[in-house]
């Protein structure tokens, strides 16, 4: 029902206030929360553009102060703010700082928490269930903000983590957005493509941020877009190099390191396969399989080409090997 479904922003919106207000207001919310966001950088323009926020460490305050304000149970329990237990309702999100997700118009769709320390025990962050208003598939942190910068500079930068939007926006490149730790899924490419053709993954200098990139190039060719990659010295994550790089800098990084998709891959050969000659058929493989995925026939017969100057091996053999791919596929 179109009414339930405002029932749920409605709810969420009043959850997202309720959050800020404990943040900026509340003495708990002061000494542990609003100094975590100093200490990682965070202005208070960054913390109120984002609408940044902390859960108290309770069992239940957001739950009692939303019934009495006259928001249902029903609601509460559907956006998974409340847990309903069998004697007892209790918040989902206790202790941690509050990031609200917003769709690109700008409604809260849920939440992301952070806890305050970084025990490995705990999980770090805790997000919303899946519910009618937030579908983690579907949405892309930050897209509310970035919308404008993005067809604007007709470009998307898209990185990993929370963080790493705001801390980026908050250095001055606002054409980001995260997909939040889940895999990077068809429809949020599509999100992006409505604002631009051309990406430029950003992801963390570790091994999961270089597996999750290698994944994420091929969906976002299949959409028909660009997509270009810049990686990270080790350990390093797009908020915790934007944080110690002035801008003019970090620009100057992007602009010398990222790299066309098939320079990323080719580089990969570099490091990995070095002269291993069954290594290099292995990767050159994988080009071309990354190369069937593009829509447009003229795109694929260019990047061909590259290859074969890059790699070093014929044009023919490339052009028989995507021929097989791309019949595959229909
Ligand atoms: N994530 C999650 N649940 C976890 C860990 C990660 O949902 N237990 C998501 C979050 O959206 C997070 C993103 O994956 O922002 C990237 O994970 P990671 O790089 O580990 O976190 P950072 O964003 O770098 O977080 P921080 O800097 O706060 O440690
Ligand atoms: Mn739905
Ligand atoms: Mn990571
Ligand atoms: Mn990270
Ligand atoms: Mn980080």
């Amino acid at each position: 029902v179109a009414n339930e479904k405002e029932s749920l922003f409605l709810v969420s919106e009043f959850a997202s206030k309720y959050f800020q207000d404990i943040l900026l207001n509340s003495e708990e919310g002061k000494a542990i929360a609003l100094s975590y966001f100093k200490e990682r950088g965070f202005t208070n323009n960054t913390i109120k553009k984002f609408s940044l926020g902390y859960s108290p460490n309770q069992w239940d305050a957001l739950t009692k102060e939303a019934l009495g304000k006259g928001y249902k149970l029903e609601f509460l329990e559907k956006t998974g703010l409340t847990i309903v237990g069998e004697d007892k309702q209790f918040d989902r999100f206790k202790g941690r700082v509050m990031f609200p997700i917003q769709s690109m118009s700008g409604r809260v769709l849920g939440f992301g928490g952070r806890i305050l320390t970084n025990d490995k025990k705990a999980a770090k962050y805790l997000n919303s269930p899946e519910s009618d208003l937030y579908h983690k598939s579907k949405v892309l942190y930050g897209i509310f903000h970035a919308k404008q910068a993005i067809a604007k500079q007709d470009n998307c930068y898209l990185v990993e983590g929370y963080t790493d939007v705001i801390q980026m926006h908050q250095a001055g490149i606002e054409n980001v957005v995260s997909s939040s730790g889940t895999a990077l899924t068809p429809d949020q490419i599509r999100l992006i493509n409505r604002l631009t053709k051309n990406v430029t993954v950003l992801f963390d200098g570790d091994a999961a941020g270089l597996r999750a990139s290698i994944r994420g190039i091929d969906l976002i060719l299949e959409e028909g877009m660009n997509v270009r990659v810049c990686t990270f010295p080790d350990g390093e994550d797009p908020d915790s190099f934007a944080k110690k790089t002035p801008l003019q800098d970090l620009i100057q990084y992007f602009e010398d390191n990222a790299m066309d998709f098939i320079q990323f891959k080719a580089s990969l050969l570099m490091k990995d396969a070095k002269n291993d000659p069954i290594k290099k058929a292995d990767l050159i493989r994988d080009m071309v399989a990354s190369i069937s995925k593009i829509p447009d026939r003229i795109k694929r017969e260019v990047y061909i080409k590259e290859t074969s100057r890059i790699m070093d091996i014929s044009e023919d053999v490339l052009f028989n090997t995507l021929a097989q791919l791309v019949k595959k596929d229909i």
